[in-house]
């Protein structure tokens, strides 16, 4: 039986397939309820040492909507953090104000950190270039929707994939799902070896190219990644790569696609998608952003146990 009460959720690793089908059957029917108070007198403990915008907001908005509360910090330099302490410190005292963490740090493994040093749950909203695990069961939940289904897809990963934390874990996940799946990449930017080796372990059909052309007309969807300036160490290295990829409608229109391919994007964006693709039936980006709230709905319900 699938049961998710007071678990950690730190990667995609640590889900087998059925229980990730149960999330997003969970979210199908968070979407159908606008608020409820069944985490009514639950505290999230929001904290978030890198920006985000979707993954904090969209946490904090399914926390509420639950009829839960919220407690956190708008700028980690402000907390205790900036004096010195160290995260294992903050956790444990901050384990003492809330019923679960909701963690984003640079560090990888920072997550599983703070997981080993408190009795409480905590969620890894991101550890530098890692995992980003609930990102994972968003992307599952927007392609299932948008296609209709999730097995024998063929997913083209376009951008940043040796930084790319969404697409380590999407990857992971879709092994479940036979997909075939081609790693689009500038060379410096490849997916990682392990990883690689990992999926054909899995007898995952994959390969690496260096652009869409010859292949695009095969996939049912792009997964497009941003190239993640601030994990480079070399600036000048960030530069070589800055740019590479911009799809638009134009190029898509010059490219032989399906007709019903979808283009989703964890966001942020910056010059990697053009805004002229945000009107085609490609574009599921902003609906991909969205499923954040039943989503993490469905996390935070099966998470504090309220849904067995
Ligand atoms: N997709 C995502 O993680 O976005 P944020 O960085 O805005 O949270």
């Amino acid at each position: 039986m699938v049961s998710f009460k007071q678990r950690d959720i730190i990667s995609i690793r640590h889900f087998n397939k059925e229980e990730l089908l149960y999330i997003l059957d969970l979210a199908k029917e968070m979407e159908r309820t606008t608020y409820t108070d069944t985490l009514k007198d639950k505290i999230l403990a929001s904290l978030f040492f890198e920006p985000s915008t979707r993954t904090r907001l969209s946490f904090e908005s399914a926390m509420q909507r639950l009829g839960g509360m919220v407690i956190g910090f708008a700028d980690s330099g402000i907390t205790s953090v900036a004096k010195g302490e160290s995260l294992r410190d903050s956790v444990k005292i901050i384990e003492g104000y809330c019923d679960i963490i909701v963690l984003r740090h640079y560090l990888e493994g920072s997550a599983q950190l703070a997981a080993d040093v408190v009795n409480i749950p905590v969620i890894n909203a991101g550890d530098g270039a890692n995992q980003h695990p609930t990102q994972t069961f968003l992307d599952l939940y927007t392609i299932q929707k948008t296609k209709g289904a999730l097995e024998g897809l063929t997913i083209g990963f376009l951008g940043d994939l040796k930084y790319g934390r969404t697409v380590h874990s999407l990857a992971y996940a879709l092994a479940y799902f036979g997909t075939e799946m081609f790693f689009i990449s500038p060379p410096g930017l490849r997916m990682p070896r392990d990883s690689i080796d990992e999926l054909k372990d899995r007898k995952v059909k994959c390969y690496e190219n260096e652009s869409l052309s010859g292949i695009s007309k095969k996939l049912d969807v792009i997964y497009c990644t941003r190239i993640q300036k601030e994990r480079f160490a070399d600036p000048v290295e960030f530069e070589k790569v800055r740019g590479v990829y911009r799809l638009s409608k134009a190029m898509l229109e010059e490219l032989e696609i399906k007709k019903d391919l979808k283009i989703l994007h964890p966001l942020p964006r910056v010059d990697e998608m053009d805004e002229s693709l945000d009107k085609t039936n490609y574009a599921v980006y902003f609906h991909q952003a969205r499923n954040g709230v039943p989503v993490r709905k469905a996390i935070l319900s099966a998470v504090l146990g309220v849904i067995e």
